[in-house]
């Protein structure tokens, strides 16, 4: 599919702004967001919480990538996350859908798996982690983004706006590998949110912890991937897990849930591990398979780190 009109909310952002590059020769950009915009592409500043100025910006925009959001880096209050991202995102759908456009790609995220150090009476169910994997939730970041994809789905129902969802795992931005490398080599593994004296020495994105999954995606590889979403010719709401074909932990992955949880998860792709010890907790074969992406980042060239 050829789109002439995109709009990118959240463009002003981390991964809004790789996306507004990926998409930029092929259709005219704008970004969206609350956040003034960059010199690079024509921007809008409104809010994704008021519908009135949606349903006016949203006119004659033929596709949407939706990305902003308040992501789980941020601490706002609990509530905040679901009145922005949860009822955000039906007003960027419903306006879209009013407007007339054509497709919509939506954003949610691999918290929705409910995995991270609060959880480690919770294992998976399986590895590697499929789209099918039951989604469990604890947490208002990630409580709002099941929400947004039960809503991405909801809309695309109605069969006249297609809509996919992208699930990304913690995006590992240029600006946080040094410092993922240094988190991972730490006693604690950077499984826990930074504190105190020594969060107040670092910006907000650097104090989140690490997630029990261990799993990352480089941006550009991210981007690409909302691209071939937004291309593709799908005939239903499908979600694509956006996430590395290894890990950023020093430990083998099998070993570092054992390690965790006592016990390996039953391993449904036993050769995944066996060919490569150091293999995402998630399995991206969706999107291999039906939008032909591929990752391509490695994290010891990228870290410059030993593997155990
Ligand atoms: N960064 C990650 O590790 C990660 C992982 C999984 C999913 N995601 C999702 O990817 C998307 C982009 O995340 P990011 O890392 O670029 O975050 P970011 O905080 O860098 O960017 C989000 C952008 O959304 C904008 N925004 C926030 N509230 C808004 C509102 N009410 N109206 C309009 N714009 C608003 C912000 O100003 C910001 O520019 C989000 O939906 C996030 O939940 C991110």
């Amino acid at each position: 599919m050829r789109f002439e009109k995109i709009l990118v909310t959240g463009g002003s952002g981390r991964l809004g702004r790789f996306i507004a590059e990926e998409l930029k020769d092929r259709a005219r950009v704008t970004t969206f967001d609350v956040a003034p915009g960059t010199p690079a592409f024509p921007h809008i500043t409104g809010d994704i919480c008021d519908l009135a100025g949606l349903m006016k910006t949203f006119k004659g925009f033929d596709a949407i990538v939706h990305v902003g959001a308040i992501d789980g880096h941020k601490e706002v209050p609990p509530e905040d996350y679901i009145r922005v991202n949860a009822f955000g995102t039906w007003n960027v759908l419903h306006a879209a859908f009013e407007n007339g456009v054509k497709k919509v790609i939506a954003s949610s995220s691999s918290a929705v798996c409910g995995l991270n150090i609060a959880e480690k009476e919770m294992p998976p169910h399986y590895l590697p982690m499929d789209e099918a994997h039951p989604q469990r939730p604890r947490y208002s970041y990630g409580l709002s983004k099941y929400m947004d994809e039960i809503t991405a789905e909801s809309f695309a129902r109605r069969g006249t706006m297609e809509v996919v969802t992208i699930r990304p795992s913690y995006v590992l931005f240029p600006e946080l590998v040094a410092h993922t490398a240094k988190r991972v080599s730490a006693p604690d593994r950077g499984l826990y949110r930074l504190t105190g004296a020594e969060a107040e020495k670092v910006p907000e994105a650097f104090r989140e912890r690490l997630g029990i999954v261990r799993a990352y995606v480089e941006p550009g590889d991210l981007a690409r991937l909302y691209r071939l979403a937004l291309e593709a010719k799908l005939k239903t709401h499908e979600i694509f897990q956006g996430v590395a074909a290894d890990t950023y932990e020093p430990e083998p992955t099998l070993s570092f849930f054992k390690g965790i949880y006592g016990t390996v998860p039953p391993v449904r792709k036993p050769e995944v591990y066996e060919k490569n010890p150091h293999a995402s907790t998630f399995d991206c074969t969706k999107a291999r398979e039906m939008l032909g992406w591929e990752p391509t980042s490695d994290w010891v060239k990228l870290s410059g780190l030993k593997r155990r």
